[in-house]
């Protein structure tokens, strides 16, 4: 089982990359760099997701954790169309779905890992984790 410190420090990670894709977007992009760090967010992304499994459960009467399960959903949503463009190679397509999929992606998962946070803190406060 993750401790709730392996958590925040995946998290700041994937908060690091994501400013690092935020600057990026901002500045004018290198497309080739804005690649390898999506790619790079997707692939810490995955293996944290795949901790957090043994945390939340999908099937919890908790409303905090469906919604987390359900946030990881949505998340994946803005992720696909990302990637789909990434996909075809085609440039403007890429900033296209950056400035939307991409900006919505950026804005929700730090609010995700901002309830998480929350959340195991509340509630895993006395256990191991
Ligand atoms: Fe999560
Ligand atoms: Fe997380």
């Amino acid at each position: 089982m993750p401790t709730i410190s392996d958590i925040k420090k995946e998290h700041a990670k994937i908060e690091l990359l994501l400013k690092n894709i935020e600057q990026h977007m901002e500045n004018n992009i290198p497309i080739p760099y804005l690649i390898f760090c999506l790619t790079k967010l997707n692939s810490i992304w995955n293996e944290h997701e795949r901790k957090e499994e043994d945390i939340f459960n999908p099937n919890s009467d908790f409303p905090v954790e469906k919604m987390i399960i359900e946030q990881h959903r949505q998340l994946r949503g803005h992720w696909r169309i990302i990637s789909g463009s990434i996909s075809e190679g085609d440039v403007n397509k890429i900033l296209v779905s950056l400035n939307t999929d991409g900006r919505m992606l950026i804005d929700k998962f730090r609010k995700h890992m901002n309830l998480e946070e929350n959340y195991l803190k509340i509630h895993f406060i006395h256990s191991k984790i």
